[in-house]
Formats: C-alpha cells, structure tokens, sequence
C-alpha cells in the first residue's frame, strides 16, 4: 500500500468493468520507485455518469486519469482540448487536467511504437502487415502512419471495415495503405516484413487460434502480437519457430502506461519497473482472462 498524505496526488483509471485493469499495480509501482507522493486508484464508472465523472475529477483536483472500455471514444467530445494523435484515432486513453483543463491523449498507438523502439525494431520506411481494423488497429495504425512507416497492408475479417480504416490512414498520408484479403495474408509476409497482430484471434481461452498461419518469415522479419494471455500466442511461437524476432502484448502495455505518467509527472517511467510488475501480475491470473 502507497502511504497516502494529506499533500498526495490522485491519479486513476475508469472503466466498465475497471476490476481487471493491470494499471493500477504497475502505476503504482512506478510512482514509489520514482518517490512520487501520489497514488492511482481504480474507478468503475458507468457510461452515463462519464460526464459527472470527468467533472467530479476536475472538480476534486484530480491530476489526470487513464480510461478503457467503454470510454475512450465518448471521451474525446469532452475533453477540453486534444492531442493530434487522439483526433487521428478517435479516441482518449489519458486525461491530463492543466490549469483545470482536460487534455485528451492517445497513448495506445505511441505505446506501441515505444515498444517496438525499446527492442530495437525500426518503424520508418518498413512494410507492415496489420492483422485486424478494429480499435487497436486504428491507434497502431495512427501511430506507425506518424512514424513513417512504409507501406501499410490491412488485413481483416472483415473487409469493409480494413477499407474504412486503410481510408482513414490514406487521409493521414495518400496512398500509405492498401487492404489484402486474411485468407491471403500470409502470402504479403514479405521481406524486412513486420507484422503486427491486433486482433483477439489467440487470446485466452482459444489459445489453438491464429489470425493467419505463418508459412515463412525472412531473415530480419518481426512478429508482433497486442494480445497478452497467454504471453506467447500460438502465432508468436509459429514466428519463434520460423527464427523470427517476436513482441509480445505486454510492450504496448507497459509503454502507453510510461506515456501517460511522464504526461502526469513530467518524470522519466521506470518502464523496467513496470515491466517486471506487470508480468509478475499477469503471471498471477495466467489462464484466467
Ligand atoms: P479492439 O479495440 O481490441 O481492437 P475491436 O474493435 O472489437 O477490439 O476489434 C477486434 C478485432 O479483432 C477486429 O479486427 C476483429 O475482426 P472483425 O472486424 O471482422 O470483427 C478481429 N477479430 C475478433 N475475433 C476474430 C476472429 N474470430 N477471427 C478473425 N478476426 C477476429
């Protein structure tokens, strides 16, 4: 338990359900090995108190608060001002309040091009296969698009919604994406290819799933995975097994969560901190969702 002072900062997370949120043990753990006085306390707020609830929060000093489901889309239109990458995207992850002012941010996508920069893997002019158009894949997307990714191939279950989002990011930058069937996905795994999975095909408990079936990865190629349960999904162990480098699901996570406490602190993450609090408490509830 942080001690907790009359002078201590909040921080939170709101969500519906917000119980399962690996946030607070890992912001938490990052302010007391920063020495921070300040806490991050879990919120569940229901959709239609999100209003009362940003206010509430304003009202009572709060410095800023993480949200998720289902609230970062309703968030954007009542924020006071907004990050270019939360206007791309559609969507708030972090409030920051200044001079009593909410400012909506996006860390999910710059979250995950931490992550990859972290390891070592490099973004500019690279082609990308991008599993899934889902929200996830609209923030990475975003993301990669403002990295100056190279090209940018969509594939999705469905098709209409891997045009709407390759529509989305070629209004970003003309002519970044086009979209690909799934079924043929596995064929666009080309050379310095990096892929990136951002649906849920092999999370928990269908872990015998992959969103493609990995025939070969060149020398160099990298396999991404957002899902974090299990820590190495079926196409991360094919991609292992094939002699590619492999990310797993808990960079994008530890890296929007430094994100969004450098925001609120101004403080350089202790993103091993993080790491190793985050895995230890995926470790605890491995295998149950
Ligand atoms: P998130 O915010 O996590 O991205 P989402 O917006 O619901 O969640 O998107 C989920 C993604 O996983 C979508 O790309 C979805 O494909 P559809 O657009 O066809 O729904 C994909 N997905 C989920 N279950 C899938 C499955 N069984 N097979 C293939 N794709 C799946």
């Amino acid at each position: 338990m942080p001690e907790i002072w009359g002078t201590t900062r909040v921080l939170g997370v709101i969500g519906h359900p917000v119980r399962h949120s690996f946030s607070p043990p890992m912001q938490n753990a990052a302010l007391a090995a920063l020495g921070l006085d300040y806490v991050y306390v879990p919120f569940e707020v229901l959709p239609a108190a999100l209003p009362a609830a940003l206010e509430g929060f304003r009202a009572a000093g709060l410095v800023g608060f993480n949200a998720t489901i289902p609230h970062k889309e309703a968030l954007l239109e009542l924020v006071d001002d907004a990050t270019d990458e939360a206007r791309l995207t559609g969507t708030v992850n972090t409030v920051h309040f200044v001079d009593g002012r909410a400012l909506g941010d996006s860390t999910d996508g710059p979250g995950f091009v931490a992550g990859l920069a972290a390891a070592g893997v490099e973004v500019a002019d690279r082609p990308v296969l991008l599993l899934g158009a889902g929200g996830s894949a609209r923030a990475i997307g975003v993301s990669l698009v403002r990295a100056g990714v190279g090209r940018l191939t969509i594939a999705n279950r469905t098709a209409a919604r891997a045009d709407e989002l390759a529509a989305r990011l070629n209004g970003q930058r003309a002519g970044v994406a086009e979209v690909t069937p799934l079924e043929s996905a596995a064929d666009a795994v080309g050379e310095e290819a990096l892929v990136i999975n951002t649906t849920s095909v092999g999370m928990h408990p269908r872990t015998d799933a992959a969103p493609l079936e990995l025939r070969r990865v060149p020398e160099g190629g990298t396999v991404v995975d957002i899902v974090y349960n299990p820590l190495e999904t079926k196409l991360l162990r094919r991609a292992r097994e094939l002699g590619a480098r492999t990310i797993n699901g808990c960079e994008m996570l530890v890296h929007q969560g430094a994100l969004a406490l450098a925001r609120w602190t101004g403080c350089e993450p202790p993103v091993a901190v993080m790491r190793e609090v985050l895995l230890a408490e995926l470790a605890k509830r491995a295998g149950g969702g």
